[in-house]
């Protein structure tokens, strides 16, 4: 029997500097996918695969994710009084269930592995899945879903892996594979962004993982590595010495929303899926491409 994942850690402590100037005094992870923030899509995802705790990771000046989960009042009562119940339903459903949220402070963005370090005494000694929200991932079932059903199956850690963009390869932490059954593989150990031709597969470490408490011993050694930061990476492949590590090629596409292309691309896709204003934004994007052949 394996413990359940009652837990979820989300670092968003980063500094965005690839989605610069947008990301100045909006927190990255509260930039709009289509009509919401890509936080929403997150904790969607997250409370689907069974989460009953979020522990966002914050940074200074990233006191608006907190705000967004909230409740607005004036908002609120302006959108009853002009009987715009729609609106207001949309709003309520983002909102953060009572307890169910936790804010923690990273005072120093060291690295992702010090943001999950972070989340220790919060966390405690349970298994807990991590989550990057500017991985954002279009899949049915959702991710992480995917992640916890695998974890029920196999038990240990799990690393949500997916195909890297032919010859882009080296630009990913990518895993190294042993023995494989369906979508599930034993994995044999991780590189960061390995030099071109070294990869040991073309599986790129794409944002979801559930990994055991012991992690956080590891983290605590403060070790830094690629580019003098506390690597999640470094501290997983040590664990790799005494606990099963496994990659799962899940079914469904990663958008990386900390990239404007990538970011672009999330807004055209989840757009494009959504069932009640898909057609209409199909309708502006092929509208914009006739009106922009290529140059
Ligand atoms: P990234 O390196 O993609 O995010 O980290 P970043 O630092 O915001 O990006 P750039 O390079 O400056 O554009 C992966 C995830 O880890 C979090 C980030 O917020 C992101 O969700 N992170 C990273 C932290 O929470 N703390 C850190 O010290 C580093």
């Amino acid at each position: 029997m394996t413990k359940p994942i009652r837990k979820a850690v989300l670092p968003v402590a980063g500094l965005g500097t690839r989605v610069l100037p947008g990301a100045k005094t909006t927190p990255k992870n509260l930039l709009n996918v289509f009509d919401r923030p890509i936080l929403s899509y997150v904790v969607a995802e997250a409370r689907a695969a069974g989460i009953e705790h979020l522990v966002f990771i914050t940074g200074r000046g990233q006191h608006a994710i907190e705000d967004y989960f909230d409740h607005h009042f004036e908002l609120e009562a302006q959108l009853e009084a002009k009987g715009k119940s729609e609106i207001l339903a949309d709003l309520k459903a983002e909102l953060g269930r009572p307890g169910e949220m936790s804010f923690v402070r990273q005072m120093q963005p060291l690295g992702l592995g010090h943001a999950v370090w972070c989340a220790r005494e919060l966390i405690g000694d349970e298994p807990f899945a991590v989550i990057l929200p500017d991985m954002l991932m279009q899949a049915n079932p959702p991710a992480l879903a995917q992640g916890v059903a695998a974890y029920e199956k196999v038990g240990g850690n799990i690393v949500l892996v997916e195909p890297a963009p032919e010859g882009e390869a080296h630009k990913y932490g990518i895993v190294a594979l042993g023995e494989r059954e369906g979508r599930l593989a034993r994995m044999t150990g991780m590189v960061e962004k390995p030099a071109p031709g070294t990869e040991p597969s073309n599986l790129f470490i794409s944002g979801r993982y559930i990994l055991q408490p012991e992690i956080f011993e590891l983290l605590g050694a403060h070790e830094t590595g690629a580019g003098g930061e506390i690597q999640l990476t470094d501290a997983m492949v040590k664990l790799m010495a005494t606990q099963s590590f496994h990659a799962l090629e899940y079914d469904g596409t990663t958008y990386d929303c900390g990239d404007k292309i990538g970011l672009l691309r999330a807004n055209v896709a989840f757009a494009l899926a959504r069932p009640d204003l898909g057609q209409a934004a199909r309708e502006a994007i092929e509208a914009l491409l006739r009106a922009n052949p290529p140059r």
